[in-house]
């Protein structure tokens, strides 16, 4: 009957629990979570259908047979966000260390290949020792079948990845896949091999904090894009950011309710940003004055954080905002600075996001350190997300904005729909100074008073070619604003642009300078 199937289902869900009292406890006490646990935390309460809880590993030998337990390490299954429906796993670290087996990893692939039709966002709660040492190349397997997955899943449904413990070995690269991996501080190790192995092969000691910790990830490596300080806020965030996605490639953003934006004039636009464009402040002061309620999502915070990626809303639309940091290394662009960029705006892109890019800045950082690690093929991925990009795009020019990363920050001539300035812009090969110096160095070096020269010369091109309207005259800049305005612009710039359409040519795929 019904009813002895539902008290089987129930007395199967607490043996799974009440079987391993021990390495539940023990999850808790490491300030952990259960699987079950940390999915009540993410989806609507109740809204959590499970499938394939009886699913068991079919492994021989290595005494596999003595261990059968239902789940295989794995809860699998569909539940909503905010009404919204997602697909879920969660690795259950009571059961085999959460490692992955055969049957753990047909779990996953399945709910994938769900989320992939039904066109779902997917979410993957990582907590786990790695391949199942004791079912072989079956395991490896098992992971190549995900990332197969994830890689056709890419740019149809946000693929988001959740760290909450270990995650190591070929496991790693579920993160690295993901379009956003979210870790928490202290509780989740990020690595390809382990302290011992590391030790083994380099005699290098280190901690699993210090190999794939979240100082690791979420400052040097950029694999997080968010590192939280426990599970609760880490999954209420992974809400907050579905919150702003849209189901798939073929939905728009969700669209939240006008709020008056195109009328909203904000003062403190000129309060924030200091005329004199060598004094720094803080461009997330500008971002909370431009989105609606003061509030954005950033991404990376502590990674390349001389740029800033963050979603948030103007009058109701979803937008992805790319703004220099005058506050971190005068807002250069430098070898991360451009990767991070690069990868916003192609998800944004993928997903019908908007992207408005706020530009001040000075150029790209020079040196040999930059020329050897590559900064030339690490801004052109940047340059070419911005030329690949179909979405609506809205240009505003603060201050400065010179030579090739005027070019590469959405400038007119790689494809921006609308691009403002401010009157204090100044957009240019490179400032005054540099200039004078150049094409007038002859004069400079028999000037009786080359200091005197120099100051009349560096007027004169300012006045010529540094002036206000300089681009807008050219048509590269299509207003010059206000600043108090900028929020009101840029809203009917997107209300302007919210049908664009922009068909691209066929091809099987580009070669984006990886
Ligand atoms: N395969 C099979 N079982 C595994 C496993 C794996 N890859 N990783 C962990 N387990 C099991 C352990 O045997 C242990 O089982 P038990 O409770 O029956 O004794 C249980 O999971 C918990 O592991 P334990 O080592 O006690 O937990 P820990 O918190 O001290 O350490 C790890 C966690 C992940 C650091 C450690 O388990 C580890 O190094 N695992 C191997 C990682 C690896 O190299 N995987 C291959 C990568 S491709």
């Amino acid at each position: 009957t019904m009813d002895a199937l539902r008290e089987r289902h129930e007395r199967l869900r607490d043996q799974i629990v009440a079987g391993r009292r021990n390495a539940v406890e023990r999850q808790h006490g490491l300030g952990k979570r259960t699987a079950r646990e940390r999915l009540e935390l993410l989806l609507d309460e109740g809204s959590f259908v499970e499938i394939d809880m009886y699913r068991k590993h079919q492994a021989h030998g290595l005494r596999m047979e003595e261990n059968k337990p239902h789940t295989d390490g794995v809860v699998t299954g569909a539940g909503t966000i905010h009404g919204r429906r997602v697909f879920v796993y969660a690795q259950d670290f009571a059961i085999f260390g959460g490692s992955l087996g055969e049957a753990h990893a047909a779990k996953i692939q399945k709910v994938l290949d769900l989320a992939i039709s039904t066109g779902s966002p997917f979410i993957g709660v990582n907590d786990s020792g790695g391949a199942r040492i004791q079912e072989g190349v079956m395991s490896l397997n098992g992971y190549g079948g995900i990332f197969q997955r994830f890689v056709q899943a890419s740019g149809v449904i946000p693929l988001i990845s959740v760290v909450l413990g270990p995650c190591a070995g070929g496991a790693a690269y579920s993160a690295a896949l993901a379009d956003f991996t979210f870790m928490v501080r202290d509780t989740a190790h990020l690595y390809l091999t382990g302290p011992d192995v590391v030790e083994a092969v380099t005699g290098e000691r280190v901690t699993h904090g210090q190999l794939g910790g979240t100082e690791v990830h979420g400052e040097h490596s950029g694999v997080a894009a968010f590192v939280h300080d426990d599970e609760e806020s880490c999954l209420d965030d992974v809400r907050y950011l579905v919150s702003m996605l849209p189901a798939n490639n073929m939905e728009s953003p969700p669209q939240g309710a006008p709020c008056g934006a195109t009328a909203d004039v904000r003062p403190r636009f000129a309060e924030i940003v200091p005329v004199d464009n060598s004094k720094p402040y803080d461009m997330r002061e500008v971002i909370a004055e431009l989105v609606d309620d003061g509030e954005f999502l950033e991404t990376y915070e502590r990674w390349a954080p001389n740029v800033i990626c963050a979603f948030g809303r103007v009058d109701g639309h979803v937008v992805g905002v790319v703004a220099n940091q005058p506050l971190v290394l005068a807002g250069v662009l430098d070898v991360p600075a451009p990767q991070k960029a690069a990868r916003f705006v192609r998800f944004c892109d993928a997903f019908s996001i908007p992207l408005v890019t706020l530009v001040d800045v000075p150029g790209f950082l020079p040196g040999t350190d930059q020329e050897r690690s590559g900064i030339i093929r690490h801004g052109a991925k940047l340059l070419y997300a911005y030329c690949e990009a179909t979405v609506p795009r809205v240009q505003v020019i603060l201050r400065k904005a010179y030579g090739g990363a005027y070019i590469v920050m959405d400038s007119r001539s790689i494809g921006t729909d609308v691009s403002l300035a401010w009157p204090t812009n100044e957009i240019a090969v490179m400032g005054a100074e540099g200039a004078v110096n150049v094409i007038y160095r002859k004069e400079l070096a028999a000037a009786g008073d080359p200091a005197e020269l120099r100051a009349k010369l560096v007027k004169e091109y300012s006045e010529k070619l540094a002036h206000p309207h300089y681009a807008a005259e050219r048509g590269l800049v299509d207003d010059v604003i206000d600043p108090v305005q900028t929020r009101v612009a840029v809203a009917r710039a997107l209300e302007m642009l919210s049908d664009k359409r922009k068909p691209q040519p066929q091809r099987k795929h580009g070669n984006v300078p990886l």
